[in-house]
């Protein structure tokens, strides 16, 4: 079977890096025709370099790296820093990216992307606030049937929010921009804290990753010890969760994962539960099933399958 063709829309942060290695470690499974980066743990100009940083870690320069929008749809920008780190890719000490990003705006690689591939073939992977598709979809309606799939890492509803008490961070960081991708009306596959809060790095899974012995193991391993502290802190849990590579991994082995289609809505109205990701998981209500909202995973399989192809890089 031919590899997908995936845009990954990202915001590094260290859990993001994770998935773009597992992507760009998976070519037979997973094309990456770009990436671009939106403002969200840090600013765009720490993002888009992060994502250049992890690229040439990856040993895969040939990668195009656009900056994105700078600012959510229409709020200020909320940061992570408390969890990321100041330049957001806090742990291993990385080079700065040789080379320069490449022109052009992120919003623009993503029209002119789906409107230049065939319809349908194309998914997008949202790693963070939603800012870069929304600001796509209403610049380019017409690329809305073009979308074969979203598939992000974003909201919360049995596990509640990590920002607020109700909201992720992802969704409140752009709660406008989330609706207008929850309402488009493409086949969306959620991956929200209820699941990525299963996907603990736990001690000896760090540990396989530094056993890799490799620059990327190495870096992957000093990225999520640094990151977990916050996690273990505020949760008690056992290691830092890692949200972003679940899309990723979702796309090359989704057996891994178990969800529910049921209907997500977002709040943009109520300061107190703005970004809520409202999901209807027992389906009390007639609105439109627009999202298949996952629940659990496998997680042994999932780091098996992280470890086995981080060491390919
Ligand atoms: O709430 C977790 C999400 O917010 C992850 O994507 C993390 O990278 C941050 O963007
Ligand atoms: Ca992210």
């Amino acid at each position: 079977m031919a590899p997908r063709k995936i845009i990954i829309d990202t915001d590094p942060g260290q859990d993001d890096a994770v998935a773009i290695l597992l992507a760009l470690a998976s070519p037979d499974e997973v094309d990456v025709l770009g990436i671009t980066a939106v403002a969200g743990n840090v600013p765009l100009d720490l993002t888009s370099k992060n994502a250049f940083i992890i690229c040439e870690l990856a040993g895969k320069v040939d990668v195009p790296v656009y900056a994105g929008c700078d600012r959510p749809l229409g709020r200020p920008l909320v940061t992570a820093e408390h969890v990321h780190g100041k330049t957001g890719l806090d742990g291993p000490s990385l080079p700065d990216p040789t080379k320069q990003l490449t022109p052009g705006h992120g919003v623009d690689f993503i029209i002119d992307t789906l409107r230049s591939e065939a319809p349908g073939t194309v998914t997008l992977c949202p790693l963070g606030p939603l800012t870069n598709i929304a600001t796509a979809f209403q610049k380019a309606p017409d690329i809305v049937d073009k979308v074969q799939q979203v598939v992000l890492m974003g909201g919360a509803y049995f596990e509640v929010g990590n920002i607020t008490p109700t909201a992720e961070f992802n969704i409140y960081v752009d709660p406008q921009a989330a609706d207008i991708v929850f309402k488009s009306g493409i086949d969306i596959v959620v991956m929200p804290l209820d699941v990525t809060h299963k996907a603990l790095v736990t001690q000896s899974r760090n540990d396989a990753f530094r056993a890799l012995g490799t620059p990327t193991g190495i870096a992957v391993a000093q990225m999520t010890d640094f990151f977990e502290r916050f996690d273990k802190e505020k949760y008690g849990s056992a290691g830092a969760p890692l949200h972003d590579p679940c899309v990723t991994a979702y796309l090359i082995k989704p057996d891994l994962f178990t969800g529910r289609r049921v209907n997500v809505e977002i709040e943009t109205q109520s300061e107190l539960t703005l970004g809520m990701t409202v999901a209807d998981w027992w389906g009390v209500t007639d609105r439109p099933k627009n999202a298949l909202f996952i629940g659990d995973l496998d997680d042994d399989g999932f780091f098996a399958l992280l470890t086995e192809r981080l060491a390919r890089l």
